[in-house]
């Protein structure tokens, strides 16, 4: 069967919209109907890369043109509420980039118009169609690394700095998408702590931790200031660890079968010998797609089918709502803040 057009503007055209222009682009039946950025140079650039899009320097142009079924937003952050609450006021589905918008206030707005709008919402937690995350994800639901003890991620390179958001808000949101995927539940407490080095107002290395209702844990390292690229996941399950490189170019995901085990029964500690098993480590294959493919198709799916996308408006919320507990965190000095799930109680919104 015919698949039906779907028309997609995309407001921001910095660093990261010309990726999602040239995805939706790719995308059977999708066009990328219109392309819109307050800067002439980057609108220049776009068409030098596609002379047929039409461009725009207003975004008001791409949320009242009837062509254009849905609207892609890769502004920055503190705009996110403003175009997307727009654009599904005027009845477009909207895709919206990491980390939805700038409070848990905003995002819950943004899922209550979409759901009374019966319009499609969905965030763009990137690392979620990537198939290392995706093979991950299956090994741990399948039981063969046991139960899942703790995840802990790194994300560091020199820069790119931000001006309006800090490291936390600008990096974590993949690791801690990944890392809800992996755990299945949110979390129950955090703590975060960092340092302002460059920009004294806008932290650029933080480190967040995690506690999880069945007693797993999760940490995570994120840096502008740091001399080397790393992005790297260690997964530490009962029986096995997997190890995560997202810079390797092939075996990005490695399993070791690696456990420490105690005795099942001892009556002192004289007793206790830890046994440490070093077996085998296998890389297993993984398909080479790229993420932002999958996830613009899974977009234009969702519209099509009415289904609620894997990374609903209503996960994007509960991403930004640790944001924000991070940011109370790191307010008071890395403080344990606990997290009320008011996320599950945000308005059911059939497609967001
Ligand atoms: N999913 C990912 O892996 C990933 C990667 C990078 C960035 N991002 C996200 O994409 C978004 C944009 O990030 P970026 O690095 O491309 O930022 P950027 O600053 O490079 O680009 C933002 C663009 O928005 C334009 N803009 C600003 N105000 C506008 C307005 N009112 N109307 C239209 N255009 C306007 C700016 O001129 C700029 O070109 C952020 O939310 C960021 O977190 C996601």
């Amino acid at each position: 069967m015919k698949e039906k057009l779907v028309s997609v503007g995309v407001v921001g055209c910095g660093y990261w919209g010309p990726n999602l222009v040239r995805n939706f682009r790719n995308a059977p039946a999708c066009l990328a109907g219109a392309v819109c950025d307050l800067d002439q140079k980057r609108l220049q650039h776009v068409k030098k890369l596609y002379p047929d899009v039409k461009t725009t320097t207003s975004f008001s142009d791409i949320v009242s043109d009837p062509d254009i079924h849905a609207v892609a937003v890769a502004t920055p952050v503190r705009l996110h509420h403003e175009i997307g609450m727009a654009a599904l006021d005027a009845g477009k589905h909207v895709f919206v980039e990491k980390p939805m918008a700038s409070s848990a206030a905003q995002c819950r707005e943004l899922v209550a118009l979409a759901a009374e709008k019966n319009l499609t919402l969905m965030v763009g937690h990137t690392f979620l169609y990537s198939s290392p995350v995706r093979k991950i994800k299956e090994i741990v639901d399948s039981g063969d690394i046991g139960k899942l003890l703790y995840v802990s991620s790194r994300r560091l390179n020199l820069g790119l700095f931000q001006t309006d958001i800090n490291v936390v808000w600008d990096l974590m949101p993949h690791d801690i998408s990944i890392i809800l995927y992996l755990m299945g539940q949110p979390p129950v407490s955090l703590n975060c702590q960092g340092s302002a080095n460059i920009n004294p107002r806008i932290e650029d290395v933080a480190t967040l931790t995690m506690k999880f209702p069945n007693g797993g844990f999760a940490s995570i390292h994120g840096s502008w200031l740091d001399p080397k690229k790393v992005r790297d996941m260690t997964i530490v399950g009962s029986r096995r660890m997997i190890y995560y490189d997202d810079i390797e170019p092939l075996q990005k995901i490695k399993i070791y079968d690696a456990r420490v085990e105690t005795p099942p029964h001892f009556d002192n500690f004289t007793e206790f010998q830890y046994a440490y098993h070093y077996g085998d480590m296998y890389a297993p294959r993984l398909d080479q797609q790229e993420p932002l493919a999958v996830q613009c198709r899974h977009f234009l799916d969702c519209i099509r089918s009415g289904d609620e996308p894997m990374t609903s408006g209503r996960r994007g919320l509960e991403l930004v709502e640790i944001l924000e507990a991070a940011s109370e965190s790191l307010g008071a000095g890395g403080a344990s803040v606990g997290l009320e799930r008011t996320a599950l109680k945000a308005p059911r919104a059939g497609r967001g």
